[in-house]
């Protein structure tokens, strides 16, 4: 690694002379444990600017109580190498208490798309996402930032704040990174048992069935829905939530048409699965 920061005011001050030798600087954030779909953003970073900021960041309030915070996976060391490797620039790392104040008593919150899907299941989820984004690009000040397709929601409601806040940010979104046999790459995979793992194709799995039934032409989204869910439920997995949804509002979509975006939730134990596609 180049350069590990690990406070906002040294993240500014970097960023500050960067900007100022009229460089571009790309931001790709994480919460770390880095796969492949964290690198694939990384290239893409790479790409876009002159400079890749990685920031890792197991933010304490886009969890809510009783999820998985305390045990998210953590290892800082593979990490750094995981950037070193890929040529990161910088890798800024706070500590939570350089990024909250204990009196902190500011957010931001996006106030449609985050109801839907993962907003509906997870109170307060899209809250401590848009807060700590917003936070990160005022530490970063990225000219662009790269998110994964695999929140497809996510990215939605980072846009939306970015366009309605006026962040100087151009938000690019990365296809999902799957293992050879379907499952998209999770921090949180490692989590899974045998068993859990081999249930969590479910996801996969019913994601092919719905691109199937587009092709053979059914319309009935709500048919298909509930299709999805008997594979989720056959395949082991608890389901949160199988939505088809149209691709900019998350509105339910009534028909099953090109364009549409499928999303699913879904626990393998006591891990909280996502995967989507838009057909
Ligand atoms: P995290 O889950 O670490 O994901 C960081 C970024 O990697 C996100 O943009 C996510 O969509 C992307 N990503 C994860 N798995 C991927 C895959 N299989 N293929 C492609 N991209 C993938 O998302 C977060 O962290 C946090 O909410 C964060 C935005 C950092 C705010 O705390």
């Amino acid at each position: 690694m180049k350069i590990i920061i690990t406070t906002p005011r040294d993240m500014q001050s970097w960023s500050r002379q960067r900007l100022a030798a009229g460089e571009r600087i790309a931001c790709v954030p994480t919460m770390g444990y880095l796969h492949e779909g964290h690198l694939s953003l990384v290239r893409r970073a790479r790409a876009a600017a002159d400079r890749v900021v990685l920031t890792l960041f197991v933010n304490p309030t886009q969890f809510g109580p009783g999820e998985d915070y305390a045990v998210y996976p953590r290892d800082p060391a593979r990490d750094q190498a995981l950037c070193e490797a890929e040529g990161v620039d910088v890798l800024f790392m706070p500590a939570a208490a350089d990024m909250y104040a204990p009196d902190a008593s500011t957010a931001v919150v996006e106030e449609a798309l985050s109801r839907r899907l993962c907003g509906a299941s997870r109170p307060g989820h899209f809250r401590g996402v848009c807060t700590v984004v917003a936070k990160l690009f005022n530490c970063v000040r990225p000219d662009v930032a790269v998110f994964g397709q695999k929140d497809a929601q996510q990215a939605l409601v980072i846009r939306r704040m970015v366009r309605d806040l006026d962040f100087p940010v151009e938000i690019v979104v990365a296809p999902i990174v799957r293992e050879p046999d379907g499952l998209a790459k999770s921090s949180r995979n490692v989590r899974l048992s045998p068993a859990e793992r081999a249930a969590a194709l479910g996801l996969s799995r019913a994601l092919g069935l719905a691109r199937e039934a587009l092709a053979r032409g059914e319309r009935d989204a709500d048919a298909v829905r509930r299709r999805l869910e008997r594979e989720l439920a056959a395949s082991g997995l608890r389901t949160d939530y199988v939505e088809i949804v149209d691709t900019r509002t998350l509105e339910p979509a009534p028909l099953l048409a090109p364009g549409v975006l499928v999303a699913l939730a879904a626990f393998a134990g006591r891990t909280r699965l996502i995967d989507n596609c838009e057909l």
